[in-house]
């Protein structure tokens, strides 16, 4: 028997747990001195399926000029707002346990939930979530978007490993089942 593939959090946070500011600026996220390509293209190859709220989404059309980054994977933008397909990503606005589910029953490879924070939420509450990588960003920002909004809810987690990429830190977590 395989193992079913799992659905993995990848995202970058300040040190003080905010994904973008206010504004949605991630200009303090970029300023960071990295590595190479942090990790990316490595994890990359390891998902052939996306997942994004709806405000990432518009965040990425508007800061990538309209042309989407992740064409050649499987993309699903979940929304509250019924809304026409694009040639890119099906928009799902129906029961997310169910979808995922479905999902991860299907053969393939990893799943990689981008977030942000609020869809993170729904998945954290319904335990979707098997494994987190988040990268840390040597910065405060004192205010923003929070990676992990307030809530009832608690995640027991194992740590796996540890990488660093220069400025930044990788902290890779498996969900305790
Ligand atoms: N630092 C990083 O690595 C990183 C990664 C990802 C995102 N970000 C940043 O995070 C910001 C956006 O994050 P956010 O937390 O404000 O928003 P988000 O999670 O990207 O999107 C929220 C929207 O997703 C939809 N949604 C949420 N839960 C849902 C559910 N259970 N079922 C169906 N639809 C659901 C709703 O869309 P509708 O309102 O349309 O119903 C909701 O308004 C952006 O600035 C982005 O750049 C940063």
């Amino acid at each position: 028997m395989t193992d079913k593939r799992k659905l993995v959090l990848y995202i970058a946070t300040s040190l003080d747990g905010y994904i973008a500011t206010n504004e949605e600026s991630l200009d303090w996220l970029f300023q960071v001195e990295g590595e190479g390509d942090n990790g990316y293209s490595e994890f990359y190859k390891s998902v052939d399926t996306i997942l994004i709220g709806k405000k990432t989404y518009d965040w990425v059309m508007t800061h990538e000029a309209g042309e989407f980054p992740y064409k050649n994977k499987q993309c699903y933008v979940f929304t509250r707002t019924v809304m026409q397909n694009t040639k890119d990503v099906s928009f799902i606005n129906g029961d997310i346990v169910d979808f995922i589910h479905q999902l991860k029953e299907k053969e393939g490879k990893n799943i990689w939930i981008v977030g942000g924070g609020d869809l993170l939420q729904s998945f954290i509450k319904e335990k979707l979530i098997d494994e987190l990588i988040i990268t840390v960003a040597p910065t405060i920002i004192g205010k923003g978007i929070p990676l992990f909004k307030e809530g009832e809810y608690q995640l027991d987690l194992t740590l796996k490993a540890t990488r660093t990429y220069n400025q930044f830190v990788e902290l890779h977590y498996s969900v305790n089942t």
